[in-house]
C-alpha cells in the first residue's frame, strides 16, 4: 500500500522522536521558515537508531537518578533497545521538577517536615515553573501527551516595587506606566540630542529623521514642535478615571518626574522579558509540572524504576560498572555495562566510587547556589477581583524577589500565589526560618505591595528551601568556567560512567538543559556501543 506522506512523517515521529520527525521534515524541506527573522533552528537531534543485537544480549545501563536528565536518558535508551535501569532515592519521578499538592509531605535536611494542605486541584510547581516556546521540554510535552497552557511571564498590570526615596519608591507601581515613563524619557532625550546633533558622528540625516520616527511611537513623544516632548497623555502609563461611555475621556495624570523615574531604579527589570529563555510565550503543563516526569515514568515502565534507592557506591569494573544502594536499609549491589550519573554534581561528588581524583575535582568544582518558593493558596482571587491582575509577576528589591499570580484558574474560587520566588542570600534568609515564620515574613512584605488584602483569605501554603532539600542541597549550580578544562572532564566517559544534567549544558536551571545534556550523553554512549560490537 502506498503510504502518504504525512503516514510517513507520523510513522518516525513515533518511532525516532521529535527531532527525528524535525531532521526528516527539514529533508523534504517542509519546515519552510524556521531559522527566518532571527529565530534559531530548533537543534535537530538524531535519536540513536534501534541497535542491531544479532541475537547478542542488550546492554544494560543504570541511571543514577530519575531528575529530568535521568528520565530522557532513560526514555532515548529505550527506544533504541537498551535495557535500563533507574535508581531513585526519592519516592517519586522528577528530582527539581516537584509539584507540591494537599497531602505533599516533606521532611527538609533539619528534619522539619511540611505537610501541604492545599485544596484539591491547587499546588505549586516548587521547581521548574516555566517553559519557553523554543525548549526542547515542549518537544516532549507533546511526544508524551502532556498538556500545556500559557504561562504568563509578563503582565503590564503586574507591579514593580521598588524601596527608596523617590516618589516612585516603597509604593506598587504598574509595569505600563513604569514602562510609558522611562520608554518616554529615553525617547525624549535621544530625540533631542539627535535633533541637536550630538550624533551628528555616528548618524547620517536618513538616520537620525528614522530614529526620530521609532522614538516618537516608541516613547510616544511629541513632534519637533512640540520639544519632542513626553507628557503621559496617551494614555499608555495608565488613567485615573478610565475612557467610558458617552463623552468620558478619561483621565490621565503627568508622569512622574525624570530625575525621580531613572533614581528608583523602577526600569531595572524591563530587560528580564527580552531574555532568551524568558521572552513570551512561555507555557506550563496543565496541573502541574511534575506532569512530566509522571509521563517520563509511564513511558518507561514503573518497574525499571527503583524509588527510595539511596546509592551508596560507584565502581568502574573491568566488565562494566557496579552499584552499591539501600532501599529500606537493605544494601543491594547492581551490575551493569554502563552507567550514567544524573545526580547534581556536588550530591555525586560525596559517592564513595573509584573514580579517578580529578573526576571527582571535577564534580566538586560546581558551585550550588539556592533558590527559596512559598506557594499561598487563598481563597478568594483578590489579585483579579481588586487589582485587575491575571497573571504574571510583580517583581519587587524586597527580599521576597519576585510574586507570581497563577496563571491557571481564572475567575475560580481559589488560587495559589507564589509569594516569593528568590534566589541566593534572599532564599537563605527565608530559608533559615522555620515554615510559619517564613510564610509571615512573606506576608509583611506582600503587604506593603498589595495592601492587607494580602493577610486575608490565606488557606494553606507550603514553602521549599532547595539548599536544605534532601538529594538535592542546592537549586542549580555554576561553574567557576565552563571553558578552562575541568568542566570538560565530565563531558566525556570516565570508562563506563557518563554524566548527565542540567549542570553539564550551557542551559543550567532549565529542563531544556538536562534533557539536551542527556540526549548528548545517549548519542556518546550508543556511539561507543554501535562502534564497538
Ligand atoms: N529557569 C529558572 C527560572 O526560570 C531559573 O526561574
Amino acid at each position: 500500500m502506498a503510504q502518504t506522506r504525512r503516514h510517513f512523517l507520523q510513522q518516525v515521529g513515533i518511532t525516532g522522536g521529535a527531532g527525528v520527525l524535525y531532521s526528516t521534515m527539514s529533508a523534504l524541506g517542509l519546515n519552510g521558515i524556521a531559522g527566518a527573522a532571527g529565530l534559531a533552528d530548533t537543534p535537530a537531534y538524531a535519536a540513536p537508531a534501534r541497535i542491531d543485537l544479532h541475537g547478542r544480549p542488550r546492554k544494560h545501563v543504570v541511571i543514577l537518578g530519575a531528575g529530568i536528565s535521568g528520565l530522557t536518558s532513560a526514555y532515548e535508551l529505550l527506544k533504541a533497545g537498551y535495557q535500563v535501569t533507574l535508581l531513585e532515592a526519592r519516592k517519586r519521578p522528577g528530582g527539581r521538577n516537584w509539584t507540591v499538592r494537599g497531602g505533599t509531605s516533606e521532611t527538609d535536611l533539619t528534619g522539619t517536615t511540611q505537610r501541604a494542605r492545599f485544596s484539591p486541584g491547587q499546588y505549586m510547581n516548587a521547581g521548574p515553573g516555566r517553559i519557553p516556546q523554543h525548549h526542547v521540554t515542549l518537544d516532549y510535552c507533546r511526544e508524551l501527551g502532556v498538556a500545556i497552557e500559557p504561562f504568563v511571564n509578563q503582565n503590564a498590570d503586574a507591579y514593580l516595587y521598588r524601596e527608596g526615596t523617590t516618589a516612585l519608591s516603597n509604593k506598587p507601581i504598574r509595569h505600563r506606566t513604569a514602562k510609558a515613563d522611562i520608554y518616554g524619557y529615553v525617547s525624549e532625550l535621544l530625540a533631542k540630542a539627535t535633533d541637536q546633533g550630538a550624533l551628528d558622528s555616528y548618524l547620517t540625516v536618513n538616520d537620525k529623521q528614522a530614529l526620530i520616527g521609532f522614538l516618537t511611537s516608541f516613547g510616544s513623544i511629541s513632534d519637533k514642535a512640540g520639544g519632542f516632548k513626553y507628557t503621559g497623555a496617551d494614555g499608555r502609563r495608565g488613567y485615573t478615571v478610565e475612557p467610558g461611555a458617552g463623552t468620558e475621556a478619561g483621565t490621565t495624570v503627568a508622569p512622574y518626574g525624570l530625575s525621580e523615574v531613572f533614581a528608583s531604579g523602577v526600569g531595572n527589570y524591563f530587560s528580564f522579558e527580552f531574555g532568551w529563555d524568558q521572552a513570551m510565550m512561555m507555557f506550563q503543563p496543565v496541573g502541574g509540572m511534575d506532569r512530566i516526569p509522571y509521563a517520563f515514568e509511564r513511558a518507561i515502565g514503573r518497574e525499571k524504576i527503583q524509588y527510595g534507592a539511596e546509592v551508596l557506591g560507584l565502581k568502574n569494573t573491568s566488565a562494566g560498572v557496579q552499584v552499591t544502594y539501600t532501599t529500606g536499609g537493605r544494601p543491594k549491589v547492581l551490575s551493569a555495562d554502563f552507567a550514567i550519573c544524573a545526580l547534581p554534581p556536588h550530591i555525586a561528588a560525596k559517592i564513595p566510587s573509584n573514580l579517578p581524583v580529578p573526576v571527582v575535582d571535577a564534580l566538586k568544582y560546581a558551585r550550588p547556589t539556592n533558590a527559596g518558593k512559598i506557594g499561598i493558596e487563598y481563597g478568594r482571587r483578590w489579585w483579579e477581583e481588586d487589582l485587575r491582575i491575571y497573571g504574571g509577576i510583580t517583581n519587587s528589591s524586597l527580599d521576597t524577589g519576585n510574586t507570581w499570580y497563577p496563571s491557571t484558574g481564572f475567575h475560580g474560587q481559589r488560587g495559589t500565589v507564589i509569594g516569593y520566588y528568590n534566589t541566593g542570600t534572599n532564599a537563605n534568609t527565608y530559608g533559615a526560618l522555620p515554615p510559619a515564620a517564613r510564610l509571615q515574613r512573606a506576608v509583611a512584605q506582600g503587604t506593603k505591595m498589595h495592601g492587607a488584602v494580602y493577610g486575608r483569605d490565606i488557606e494553606a501554603s507550603f514553602s521549599v528551601n532547595w539548599a536544605g532539600t534532601r538529594y538535592s542541597e542546592g537549586s542549580w549550580v555554576g561553574w567557576p568556567s565552563q571553558t578552562e578544562g575541568t568542566y570538560q572532564r565530565l563531558l566525556e566517559p570516565t570508562g563506563n560512567v557518563y554524566f548527565a544534567g542540567d549542570h553539564l549544558s550551557h542551559a543550567i536551571a532549565w529542563q531544556h538543559g538536562a534533557m539536551t545534556s542527556a540526549r548528548a550523553t545517549v548519542t556518546a554512549l550508543h556511539h561507543r556501543v554501535v562502534t564497538h560490537s
